[in-house]
């Protein structure tokens, strides 16, 4: 087979939050294919990298009292961290707020711009009263007009996954602080995709090696007419658009994410000092490209388009692997309700990252939405690590050493082992077949099988007892212990490691040629080391309690709502004090106003409060109050407050704050 030229990518997660299990499995997916390709003489690069630009960067670095470019390295850090725990092998874990990244994108702009599928116009869009800024896609929701289904957010539906627009939701409202949303208008540059339709068509028809799934949907947005897309945001932090007069706005996110795979492509190979357009204006690359459902159309639909207005050669997917949902234990993830595992958790459980990997991949949802329990978890790990895998190679190896001194039989293969060959090659065939369409739940099954396998051959050869074919017996399974560190290597690359050490082979697993797995055969002679156990036993009692600590809180922690949150300094500056009520009359000419006068210890305040629906003047005299007795003065219905006194109110009811015990006026409330 000529050797071909795979690039690789995985959605490039967003840098501001702790990805959790469920996110992982993309750059997990990804990372088995990309080391399966490596077992062939293709040429293979991985990329991946945080997406880096958008509001919530903006937002996050508010809160924290960051800049955007300070929380991004924050994260960033992060990021790497988890992914170099689960052993993802990226050639280059990048990020978009690279030099790399403003000139790619504004780069390919200017082209499409020039090529006249760029065109201007005033937007609607969804504006915050309250938080005084146009909303990013994410902090809108609402109702989806195509399903009517509530879970709508600005970028997309939930629900029907279509592709929104944010000013389409029906009841917009702010996510950030739950006020309604309005419409403003803002000047915006949009990517023309009913011109781009035809060519993207075109494109899709050809696209033979897509899931007829995948094809059909991507078909079905087309049908349906797409819609100009807008592309620049009203926000500081981003990629700025390269025209006059357009300094104030930067791209969209979702416009220069996907440049990502590009700019950190560049970013790779001018560390290495070769050329990216290798990679990226090349035909004859093949790019798969791994991601969760929801991501599908900006692959199928969005990039390509903005690629193809270009013009310039850019390679366009070939494939394209998304998964569904992976939930935990019956709902989502959820890090303000500390509900699921994410990638610290993972770190922190001391837990082999191996048992985590098998996990994600065997359970990997591929054509239903699938559930993360702890239950499956510890049952896989007993019954299919231990029990298959683990149990398999350690058979063989303690029989090798048990029986021959640790030194491989010098023996001819009989005809019972030919046969058992001839299986398991099939097998690596069939494997190969469904790696090569990214099938990998299922290219990890058979791997599992041969394991299984070895075990009945092992068991019906009975090398305990039958001292004529103990030699061969135990040869083939050692054989087929090295095939297994082979086609096991992109899924459990600690663990393969291990075996192929206790064979004692030269080099690594890692990179031998997927032909050349099925027909290994240890040299007679050949000493092997001590076996080591692979895989322990979960107990009840631990997964007992990593249940417990992860099902999470009923309330959310309200860490995402910024716009709540006070510092305690802030805090501390209110002076809250106890008040008598001395005196009390309505406002003349109003409806709710009563005027109090109250002592304070050493002084008297005039207090003006929305009291009167609520309580007759004679309830209120005699009371000890709170009020807030540092508020600057302010004027209501011209009469002047020197403070203000709390209230507890629901829609019916109100009633003032007092104090339990009789204290003095003045005391200080902390
Ligand atoms: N950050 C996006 C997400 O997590 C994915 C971006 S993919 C890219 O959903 F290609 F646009 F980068
Ligand atoms: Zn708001």
């Amino acid at each position: 087979m000529p050797k071909k030229k795979i690039l690789i990518t995985c959605a490039l997660p967003y840098v501001n939050n702790i990805p959790h299990l469920g996110n992982i499995i993309q750059v997990l997916s990804a990372d088995v294919f990309a080391r399966y390709q490596r077992h062939t003489e293709n040429e293979v690069i991985y990329i991946c990298g945080t997406d880096e630009h958008g509001t919530t960067t903006e937002t996050i670095a508010l809160k924290e009292g960051l800049s955007p470019q300070e929380v991004c390295d924050k994260y960033y850090t992060k990021h790497k961290e988890i992914y170099e725990w689960f052993n993802v092998s990226f050639d280059h874990f990048g990020r978009t707020s690279t030099q790399f990244q403003h000139n790619i994108t504004q780069d390919i702009f200017l082209k499409a711009y020039d090529n006249g599928y760029i065109f201007e116009k005033d937007l609607d869009q969804t504006y915050c009263p309250k938080c005084k800024k146009f909303l990013a896609d994410r902090f809108v929701e609402g109702t989806c007009p195509h399903c009517g289904g509530n879970n709508a957010r600005g970028d997309q539906c939930e629900d029907c996954s279509k592709v929104l627009d944010a000013k389409e939701l029906i009841n917009p409202t702010c996510t950030l602080c739950r006020a309604t949303a309005e419409i403003r208008t803002s000047r915006h540059l949009f990517l023309d995709l009913p011109q781009l339709s035809d060519k993207l068509k075109e494109w899709i028809e050809s696209k033979n090696n897509w899931s007829q799934n995948a094809k059909n949907f991507s078909l079905g947005w087309i049908k349906e007419g797409l819609e100009p897309r807008c592309i620049t945001r009203d926000l500081k932090w981003g990629v700025k658009v390269p025209l006059k007069g357009w300094e104030h706005k930067v791209f969209y996110v979702w416009f220069d994410a996907c440049i990502g795979y590009i700019s950190i492509t560049a970013d790779y190979c001018s560390k290495k000092g070769e050329d990216w357009e290798m990679w990226w204006k090349n035909q004859e690359v093949l790019l798969y490209q791994f991601m969760g459902k929801d991501n599908v159309p900006f692959h199928a639909i969005m990039f390509p388009s903005t690629l193809i207005a270009a013009n310039d050669n850019y390679v366009l997917v070939h494939q394209i692997s998304s998964t569904e949902y992976l939930n935990y234990e019956g709902g989502a993830f959820s890090k303000s309700r500390n509900r699921g595992i994410f990638g610290t958790d993972v770190i922190d459980s001391k837990i082999p990252v191996d048992i985590w990997r098998y996990y994600i991949y065997i359970n990997r949802p591929e054509k239903s939405d699938v559930d993360f329990t702890w239950e499956d978890f510890q049952k896989r790990n007993n019954e299919e690590l231990v029990g298959n895998l683990g149990n398999f190679v350690y058979r063989a190896q303690s029989f090798v050493n048990k029986y021959y001194e640790g030194i491989v039989p010098e023996v001819e293969d009989g005809p019972e082992d030919i046969e058992f060959y001839r299986q398991v090659s099939d097998i690596v065939d069939e494997m190969q077949t469904e790696l090569e369409k990214t099938h990998l739940k299922t290219g990890l099954k058979l791997a599992m099988k041969i394991s299984r396998m070895g075990n009945q051959f092992f068991q019906e050869n009975e090398p305990w007892k039958n001292e004529k074919r103990r030699a061969q017996t135990v040869k083939t399974s050692l054989n087929l212990c090295a095939t297994l560190a082979i086609v096991l290597e992109p899924y459990l690359p600690e663990t393969t490691e291990t075996i192929w050490k206790s064979l004692n082979l030269n080099a690594s697993n890692h990179h031998l040629l997927w032909s050349e797995a099925k027909q290994i055969h240890l040299k007679g002679g050949e000493k092997m080391r001590k076996p080591k156990i692979l895989f322990k036993k979960l107990e009840e009692d631990f997964i007992k309690k990593l249940k417990e600590k992860y099902v999470g809180s009923k309330e959310e922690i309200k860490e995402d709502n910024v716009s709540n949150m006070i510092k305690y300094e802030d805090f501390s500056k209110c002076e809250f004090k106890v008040a008598l009520v001395e005196s009390v009359e309505k406002v003349e000419g109003s409806k709710k106003l009563l005027k109090l006068i109250v002592d304070i210890g050493n002084e008297k305040r005039q207090i003006v409060a929305g009291m009167a629906e609520h309580y007759s003047p004679d309830e209120l005299i005699g009371k000890k109050i709170i009020i807030v007795a540092n508020l600057e003065p302010a004027k209501l219905f011209g009469i002047e407050s020197q403070g203000m006194l709390l209230a507890a109110e629901t829609d019916k009811d109100v009633t003032i704050l007092t104090v339990d015990k009789d204290i003095e006026a003045g005391a200080k409330i902390r």
